[in-house]
C-alpha cells in the first residue's frame, strides 16, 4: 500500500475518549505528515507496542510510523517536561524523531502558574471539572496577549519579561501563600528544560503549505472533541480550544482548500468525564455495565467516565459542524449481550416538547430528558468481527438506526481494541480512499 497524497482530519464527535488514537494509528502509516493543532496534554491515547503500552498526550501518534513527518501547531499549547518525558519514552522503545518533528514557533506554552491557575479554579465554585493541567489558563493568556510561545525561548533576552505579565496576574489573584515560584526561576527553570527542543522549533506552516503543494498527504488528529470545543460544545462545560474543524485551519495556517476528508469519530454509547450536561447519562446498573465493559476510566487522570446511550443530537450536531464525510464508529462489541440497546434520538423539554439541535445555553439544558428509543440486544457477539456480512441483523438493524439519525454513514466499523479488530466499510469514503 503506497503513501496516501489526500489530506484527511481525525476529529471527536462526542466528549472526547472516542477512540481516535486507534484510527490515527491505523491510519498514521499511510501519510507522510501527522500534525496536532489543538488541545495540550489534557489529550492522552495508549499506544501498544510490542506488548508495551505507551502512553501519549502531545507527541503525534503518527511517531511509530518511521517515515513520518510529525507537526505540532501553533494552536497546540505544550507543556515542555511531559513532551519530553514522551520523546524520552518513545526513545527508548526505538523510535528516535530527530529529523522528523517541528515544533510550531507559535505554539503556546504552558507554565507552572497556568497549572496552579487551573487548580485553584478547580477548588472554587465555579469548578468545571478540568484535568487540572493548566490547559484553560494557557489559552486564556494566548487571548490575552500575554502568552509565551515557543518562539520566545529563541530570544532568552526577553524572556523574563514575556513571562513576567502572566505571572504577575496570577500572582495576584492566589495570594502569597500560592508559593508560586518567582519569574527569573519561572525563566530560568524554562531555558533549561527546553534546550533540547530548541532545534525542533520551527514555522510548522509553511512546513504543511509546502508539503501540501507538492502532494504529500497530511493526517490531522485532533484532541478532545465537538462537544468540548469552545464554541460550539456545551459552553462552559467545555476545554479552552476549538476541538472542532475551524480549529484546524487556525491551529495550522493552513487553508480549507488543503484538506479533503473528515472522518468524524464516535462510540456507540456516549461518555463525558467532568462536569457538565449529558442528557444520555445513565445512572444505574446499565451505566455501570457500560463503564465496566468498555473500560472507561480516564487515560489521563484516571476518572470514571459518565456513561449513556448513543445520543444522537450531540452526534449529528458535531457531524454537522465539522462537515463528515463518514464516521469511525468505535466500541460497538461492548454492547454485546445487552438484552436492548438504546438510541436517544432526541432531547424532550420540560413542556414536552421533542427536538433534535443542542441548545446553546447552559441554562437550557435542565430540563432535557432523553426521548430513547430501544432495540433488540444481539446475543451473537461482534467482538473481532471484519466483515460487515458478518454482523448479527439486531446490530445491523441499531447500527441503521444510528446513522439514519446522525444523517451521516459509517466509513469505519471499531469491533474491539486490537487494530485487526473492525473493517473500513465498503463502498464508504474510507475505503475509496486507501
Ligand atoms: P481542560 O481541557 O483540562 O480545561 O478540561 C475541560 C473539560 O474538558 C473537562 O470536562 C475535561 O474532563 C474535558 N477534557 C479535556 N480533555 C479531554 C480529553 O482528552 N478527553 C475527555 N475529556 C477531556
Amino acid at each position: 500500500m503506497g503513501v496516501l497524497a489526500e489530506n484527511l482530519a481525525i476529529l471527536g464527535l462526542q466528549w472526547g475518549d472516542e477512540g481516535k488514537g486507534k484510527l490515527v494509528d491505523l491510519l498514521s502509516g499511510r501519510f507522510r505528515n501527522v500534525v496536532r493543532f489543538q488541545g495540550g496534554n489534557n489529550a492522552g491515547h495508549t499506544v501498544v507496542v510490542d506488548g508495551v503500552s505507551i502512553a501519549l498526550h502531545q507527541v503525534p501518534s503518527g511517531a511509530l510510523h518511521e517515515g513520518c513527518f510529525l507537526g505540532v501547531g501553533s494552536g497546540v499549547v505544550l507543556n515542555l517536561e511531559v513532551f519530553l518525558q514522551e520523546l524520552d519514552r518513545l526513545a527508548k522503545r526505538g523510535f528516535d524523531l530527530s529529523g522528523r518533528l517541528l515544533i510550531s514557533d507559535k505554539a503556546h506554552i504552558i507554565l507552572p502558574h497556568h497549572i496552579a491557575l487551573d487548580k485553584w479554579r478547580e477548588g472554587g465554585l465555579n469548578k468545571i471539572g478540568t484535568t487540572g493541567r493548566g490547559i484553560g489558563p494557557a489559552y486564556e493568556m494566548k487571548a490575552a496577549r500575554m502568552g509565551v510561545r515557543m518562539g520566545d525561548l529563541l530570544h532568552p533576552d526577553t524572556l523574563r519579561e514575556r513571562i513576567s505579565h502572566g505571572h504577575a496576574e496570577v500572582a495576584q489573584l492566589l495570594g502569597p501563600g500560592a508559593g508560586l515560584a518567582s519569574v527569573e526561576d519561572t525563566a530560568r527553570d524554562l531555558l533549561a528544560i527546553a534546550q533540547p527542543l530548541l532545534p525542533l522549533i520551527g514555522d510548522i506552516q509553511d512546513h504543511l503549505w509546502s508539503a501540501w503543494r507538492r502532494g504529500e498527504s497530511i493526517l490531522f488528529e485532533g484532541a478532545q472533541a465537538t462537544l468540548l470545543d469552545i464554541d460550539h460544545g456545551t459552553y462552559p462545560y467545555v476545554t479552552s480550544s476549538n476541538c472542532s474543524i475551524g480549529g484546524l485551519f487556525t491551529g495550522t495556517g493552513l487553508p480549507p482548500k488543503a484538506l479533503s476528508h473528515v472522518l468524524g469519530v464516535a462510540k456507540a454509547y456516549t461518555t463525558r468525564v467532568g462536569a457538565g450536561p449529558m442528557p444520555s447519562e445513565l445512572l444505574d446498573a446499565t451505566g455501570d455495565r457500560i463503564r465496566d465493559l468498555g473500560r472507561e476510566f480516564g487515560t489521563t487522570t484516571g476518572r470514571p467516565r459518565r456513561c449513556g446511550w448513543f445520543d444522537a443530537v450531540i452526534t449529528g450536531h458535531a457531524c454537522r459542524v465539522n462537515g463528515v464525510d463518514g464516521l469511525g464508529l468505535m466500541k460497538l462489541d461492548v454492547l454485546d449481550g445487552f438484552d436492548q440497546v438504546g438510541l436517544v434520538v432526541g432531547y424532550r423539554d420540560g413542556e414536552g416538547r421533542v427536538g433534535t439541535r443542542i441548545p446553546s445555553c447552559i441554562q437550557d439544558w435542565n430540563d432535557l430528558k432523553p426521548e430513547i428509543k430501544y432495540f433488540k440486544g444481539w446475543s451473537t457477539p461482534t467482538r473481532g468481527i471484519q466483515d460487515p456480512a458478518r454482523l448479527p441483523a439486531e446490530a445491523r438493524a441499531y447500527l441503521d438506526a444510528l446513522t439514519e439519525s446522525v444523517d451521516t454513514p459509517i466509513a469505519y466499523l471499531s469491533t474491539g481494541p486490537d487494530r485487526v479488530e473492525g473493517y473500513v466499510e465498503p463502498g464508504s469514503f474510507l475505503a475509496n480512499l486507501l
